[in-house]
């Protein structure tokens, strides 16, 4: 194992060993490659420099307790990203092709996935771009899969803390009928300066409503919306949200813990003041449990239970899974053998 101070290695890029790519031509996906090189060679006028088109995943690799390396529910993310490319009219590997590549690469960088007990874990990141040289709007022909790995600290360094959110007041991370539901780099492009504004302010995310109106809650900037209120989940129902696999996984661990879950609409007026726990959930932290939500029409700060009673349960369960401390009886965990 390569020696890296786990603990404090935060999310950024570390170097590891190799990538892995794979090349669409003529209608065909080819073999796949592992590469030391960190770059790619690209045609200037390529589609995905140009028109955006590209779309990316975010999945995890943890070791666990019993020193299996553990992938979690990396199916959906092949899933997502076939999803995901649709939507932009791009050839998406298939779902075989994307789990072996995941697999492949794990392994070849088996020495920078962090030990046990370390709270760091390697962070896997396919990335999808259109290839074809084009000067008008228009689909590629040619594509590059490849997924790199790297190594992440722990998102909670200080334990599993509340955070303050801010609500987005300024800026629409993704129209109604727009590509909210899709993984596409467009809508991070369309939140940073959101982001950057709110972190500057020492909020850790924003939170948006629904573009056409401003009255539902969507979701934060990289993270689904999640509350609790009499003993149920509640998430919100709309199209302009990327289908988060941990509020998946959430929601299913909710309903095992004997919470009633609900999926809908979440008119923000009328509600926000009434939740008892407020969460934003993803890949990256599991659950941010939100202590203070402010808003700034209102010059009003909303405060809730953090981490309250269900978000602490929930965030256990999830991550005992993750870590082979619990059955994984929902089949969520893939282990890379021979690491
Ligand atoms: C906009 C957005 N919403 C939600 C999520 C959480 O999704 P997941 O749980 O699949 O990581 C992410 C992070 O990947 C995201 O970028």
């Amino acid at each position: 194992m390569v020696d890296l101070d786990w603990k404090n290695i935060g999310f950024g890029y570390v170097k590891t060993k190799y990538n892995i790519r794979c090349e669409y031509h003529e209608g065909k996906w080819g073999d796949p490659y592992l590469t030391a090189h960190e770059y790619i060679p690209m045609h200037i006028a390529a589609t995905s420099l140009h028109y955006g088109q590209e779309v990316f995943e975010g999945a995890k690799v943890f070791r666990g307790v019993d020193g299996k390396a553990r992938l979690f529910r990396i199916e959906e993310n092949a899933r997502r990203m076939k999803a995901s490319a649709e939507y932009l009219l791009m050839a998406a590997p298939p779902e075989d092709l994307f789990i072996e590549m995941c697999e492949k690469v794990i392994r070849a960088n088996a020495e920078y996935l962090p030990p046990y007990g370390t709270g760091a874990s390697l962070y896997v990141r396919p990335l999808l771009i259109g290839t074809t040289a084009e000067v008008g709007v228009k689909t590629a022909l040619d594509y590059m899969f490849l997924i790199f790995v790297t190594p992440v600290g722990p998102y909670f360094k200080n334990g599993f803390a509340p955070i303050d959110v801010v609500l987005e007041k300024l800026h629409d991370r993704a129209a109604p009928r727009g590509t909210g539901q899709a993984k596409v780099g467009g809508n991070y492009a369309a939140s940073i300066q959101a982001g950057a504004f709110a972190h500057e302010r020492g909020f850790s995310n924003e939170l948006y409503l629904d573009a056409a109106e401003q009255k539902y809650i969507d979701e934060f900037g990289a993270a689904n919306f999640f509350a609790i209120k009499d003993a149920t989940y509640i998430t919100p129902l709309s199209r302009s949200v990327l289908g988060s696999i941990t509020n998946k996984s959430l929601r299913v661990i909710a309903n095992d813990l004997g919470l009633k879950v609900e999926d809908r609409p979440i008119e923000y007026e009328k509600e926000i003041g009434t939740f008892d726990e407020v969460g934003a959930c993803g890949t990256a932290a599991v659950i941010s449990p939100v202590g203070r939500l402010y808003d700034p029409n209102k010059d009003k700060w909303y405060e809730y239970d953090a981490p309250g009673k269900y978000s602490t349960m929930m965030y256990h369960a999830l991550q005992d899974i993750q870590y082979g401390r619990a059955e994984d009886k929902h089949g969520w965990t893939r282990v890379i053998e021979g690491i």
